[in-house]
């Protein structure tokens, strides 16, 4: 597989185009971002764990039935996916109240969500990401109906599997963010799967093993990614 040029610079990885029309290669950053940008980052490794974290999650999730973007990993920063044309609907799932919904609707942090909760963003810098509803969707026209359904359905069962995937080393999944794209007709999973994406709280002790860590300068950010990835090798025996 060749690489060649860059196609797209995103804040944390970069999409360069293969000999492939239908694949690319996307390489993950150290730069961390949080606040669309404001605040700014370089943390050694971050690209290399994340790229770790991903490959095993893409791999988990198409192993259950859901179908990803992701093709095999390349090299430590550098995994190879089919091109999509990206749909600019973030989808979160939040399994407890934390970051925006605890603000926006003063629930406090911690507090469980009787059911899994599916929010959407349309993904634009510059208007922050504001939250939106179906109509919007919709009426803008940045996915279909069927195309909403089928990443609301998806994003519930990432969410199951997910929840189970991160029980199982003593973490628990409160919320994270997906990102979908469309390939040859379908809608497949895309972006990344990533403590920069997702918020862990230890089971145990509650501590904070995400990028809050980063956006609150708790410290320790790549060490919590790492410890992420730590117990995901020890428990699923991949690297
Ligand atoms: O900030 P908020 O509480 O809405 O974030 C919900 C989840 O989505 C968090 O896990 C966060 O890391 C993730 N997210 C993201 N990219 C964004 C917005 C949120 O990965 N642009």
């Amino acid at each position: 597989m060749e690489k060649r040029e860059k196609l797209y610079e995103g804040k944390a990885k970069i999409i360069y185009t293969t000999d492939s029309d239908n694949l690319v290669i996307q390489y993950f950053k150290d730069d961390t971002t949080a606040f669309d940008g404001a605040k700014k980052e370089v943390l050694e490794d971050k690209g290399v764990i994340n790229c770790s974290i991903s490959t095993i999650i893409f791999e988990y999730l198409e192993k259950h039935g859901i179908k990803t973007h992701f093709v095999e990993r390349l090299s430590p920063r550098e995994m190879l996916v089919k091109k999509c044309e990206i749909i600019p609907v973030e989808v979160v799932v939040r399994n407890v109240a934390a970051g925006s919904f605890s603000r926006r609707y003063g629930v406090k942090e911690g507090t469980p969500l009787k059911e899994p909760l599916v929010e959407y963003f349309y993904k634009n810098d510059e208007l922050h990401d504001p939250m939106v509803c179906p109509n919007h969707v919709y009426m803008f026209g940045w996915a279909t109906r069927e195309e909403l359904g089928f990443m609301t359905k998806t994003a519930l069962e990432v969410s199951e599997l997910l929840k189970k995937f991160f029980d199982e080393i003593d973490i628990q999944l409160v919320d994270f963010k997906l990102e979908f794209g469309r390939h040859n007709g379908e809608i497949l999973l895309a972006d990344e799967i990533t403590p920069d994406a997702c918020r862990l709280w230890d089971k145990s002790s509650g501590e904070v093993l995400d990028k809050d860590r980063f956006r609150k300068d708790m410290g320790k950010v790549v060490e919590s990614y790492k410890e992420v990835y730590r117990r995901i090798v020890e428990r699923y025996e991949k690297v």
